[in-house]
């Protein structure tokens, strides 16, 4: 089903988070989600020094660890990683793609918000292999992502199973409990759940999101 004109018009990702930064800087303002604080907890519970966010943005989630463990952030985006540095100066931001392995020695545990959905099926397993491939065996994986349940699920063309174009230009995968838990196949899966996130931007309003997320343990 996948629609290639539709591809070939859409902007890069990158481009597009570029652009949005660089116009709007700190675009969700600087609270962070709620399952960050519920993520610190259990990471600092199971006794991890070091934490990886991946896709980090201007670092509103990794201010929640820094204080705490050595914090490290791999972001795409040049105007983020600016804006990063002067918000969350305690963290170590590596610019690069998440999808690839950037940090040199594993972490303890990863906390990704909001990054799993952005990609097709091929770089979603990208995404997971890369953050597995930098956290040591016994470590936690905690990760949000649009759940199935959002009004947005179903809008616009599809582009893959559970893959749409919910916006012009922007598409997101929709994950059921089932599918997030497939995602997560090989690791021991700690806890599944949803919960509704409130963002505001200047570009959307206020808008409230459903959402899921997944504690896991890599084996
Ligand atoms: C929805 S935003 C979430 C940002 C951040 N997690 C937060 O909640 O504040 C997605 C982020 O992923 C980044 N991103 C997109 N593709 C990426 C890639 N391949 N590698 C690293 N970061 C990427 C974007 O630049 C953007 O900062």
């Amino acid at each position: 089903m996948q629609d290639q004109k539709s591809v070939k018009e859409r902007v890069p990702l990158s481009d597009y988070w570029e652009e949005r930064f660089t116009q709007e800087g700190m675009i969700w303002g600087h609270e962070p989600s709620p399952s960050a604080v519920q993520a610190f907890e259990r990471f600092k519970e199971a006794g991890a020094a070091a934490v990886l966010v991946p896709g980090a943005g201007y670092g509103r989630h990794t201010k929640v660890f820094s204080g705490s463990f050595t914090t490290y952030g791999i972001e795409i985006s040049p105007a983020a990683l600016e804006l990063a540095a002067r918000w969350d100066p305690d963290s170590v931001f590596l610019a690069g793609s998440a999808l690839e392995v950037q940090l040199e020695s594993p972490v303890d545990a990863v906390y990704c918000y909001d990054v799993l959905h952005l990609f097709l099926a091929a770089e979603r397993r990208s995404l997971i292999a890369a953050c597995l491939a930098q956290l040591r065996s016994g470590g936690l994986l905690y990760f949000t992502c649009f759940s199935d349940e959002d009004p947005a699920n179903g809008q616009g063309s599809m582009l893959e199973e559970g893959t749409y174009e919910y916006k012009q230009g922007k598409y997101a995968h929709f994950f059921s409990d089932e599918d997030l838990r497939t995602h997560f196949g090989g690791t021991d899966i700690l806890e599944t759940g949803e919960f509704t996130d409130c963002l505001r931007s200047s570009q959307d309003g206020s808008h409230s999101y459903s959402l899921r997320y997944i504690l896991a343990r890599k084996r």
